[in-house]
């Protein structure tokens, strides 16, 4: 293979035949591909030239190993991984139908609260499951989840691209290079500001925190025309209150979301099951249906208002009539 990029449809790479390309983010390209036995995968090869990047070889290859090293419905799965004759590595998964969370949130915007919910606690158990071996993800944010149609047409959830992970404790830990700052907007502050010391699990639980705000608020918790202007927000600033974005919201459930996006590392949730935990407490069924009732409460106050109007203009024309006649 040549490491001319795009590959385009009939390109070969190891003995899988590109077919279109899927996606493509700051470190690599996803196509499309057809193993030999003609079953459809998804295969992920380094956005570059690998002979100029022996950094970028190096954690892609870690990459690959990482994610096949992690089995879980909720993490994207690794059928394979090699090299090109010519050195390029290249990692072969399940091949996702549907579409990355970013994509679904532009067309969506805000989630139905129970929604947003259920999507974020199969995100939390796949983040739970690479963090209990030792894995933070450290680039979590909307374009790396991934929604798929599970058992009976339900959404399913999968954790992707552990390009910049970081196994603690660890052979290697690599050091992070600027390509990896794509869209900063989700990283946590300590990541930002190169304390990667403590850029440990609580660094995604941060950006856990920036993923939920979005799904419930409709928009990311920091925004900024220039990534200087983002880092900076980031590490200083406090989002929009999410009550004002979402009045429907139980203060608990908003509660929970601003102390995972806390800047100090310690303020926040101490694991993703402690975070998961704090959720189902703070928006059980109940705390949804009440807060439907109270929407339904609304609308029946402008059904009435409403009705009023027609009855007391009913009335009025009624007057204006009988003074006619
Ligand atoms: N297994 C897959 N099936 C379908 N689409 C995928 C798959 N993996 C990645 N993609 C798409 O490709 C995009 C880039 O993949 P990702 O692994 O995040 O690469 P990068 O390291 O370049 O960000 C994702 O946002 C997603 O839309
Ligand atoms: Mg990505």
């Amino acid at each position: 293979m040549s490491p001319g990029l795009p590959l385009r449809a009939g390109e070969r790479v190891g003995a899988y035949t590109i077919e279109q390309p899927l996606g493509e983010g700051a470190m690599g390209a996803v196509y499309r591909a057809a193993a030999p036995d003609g079953r459809k995968v998804a295969l992920k090869v380094l956005g570059f030239d690998a002979a100029s990047q022996p950094e970028a070889v190096a954690r892609f290859r870690r990459e690959a190993r990482v994610t096949s090293a992690l089995g879980h419905p909720h993490i994207v799965a690794a059928l394979d991984a090699g090299e090109t004759d010519a050195g390029e590595p290249y990692l072969v998964m399940e091949l996702l139908e549907g579409e990355d969370l970013a994509a679904l949130l532009a067309r969506e915007g805000k989630l139905a609260p129970p929604r947003a919910l259920a999507l974020f606690a199969q995100l939390g158990s796949g983040v739970a499951a690479a963090h209990a071996l030792g894995v933070v993800h450290r680039d979590l944010k909307p374009q790396n989840v991934f929604v798929t149609c599970g058992a009976e047409g339900a959404e399913l959830v999968k954790v992707l691209d552990f390009g910049i992970s970081k196994v603690v404790g660890g052979l290697s830990v690599m050091t992070r290079s600027n390509a990896s700052l794509g869209t900063p907007g989700y990283m946590a502050p300590e990541q930002i500001e190169g304390r990667s010391a403590s850029a440990d699990a609580r660094a995604d639980i941060f950006s856990l925190g920036a993923i939920l705000y979005q799904l419930l608020a409709g928009r990311p918790p920091f925004v900024e025309l220039s990534i200087p202007a983002l880092l900076h927000r980031v590490v200083h600033g406090e989002p929009p209150p999410l009550r004002a974005l979402a009045p429907e919201l139980p203060p608990s459930l908003v509660a929970v979301v601003e102390r995972a996006l806390r800047k100090q590392p310690a303020e926040r949730f101490a694991s993703v099951e402690e975070l998961l935990a704090a959720l189902a407490a703070a928006a059980p069924p109940r705390a949804t249906t009440s807060a439907s009732r109270r929407g339904g409460g609304a609308l029946w106050v402008v059904v009435l208002a409403l009705l009023g109007l027609v009855v007391g203009g009913g009335a009025v024309l009624l007057l204006l009539r009988g003074r006619g006649r």
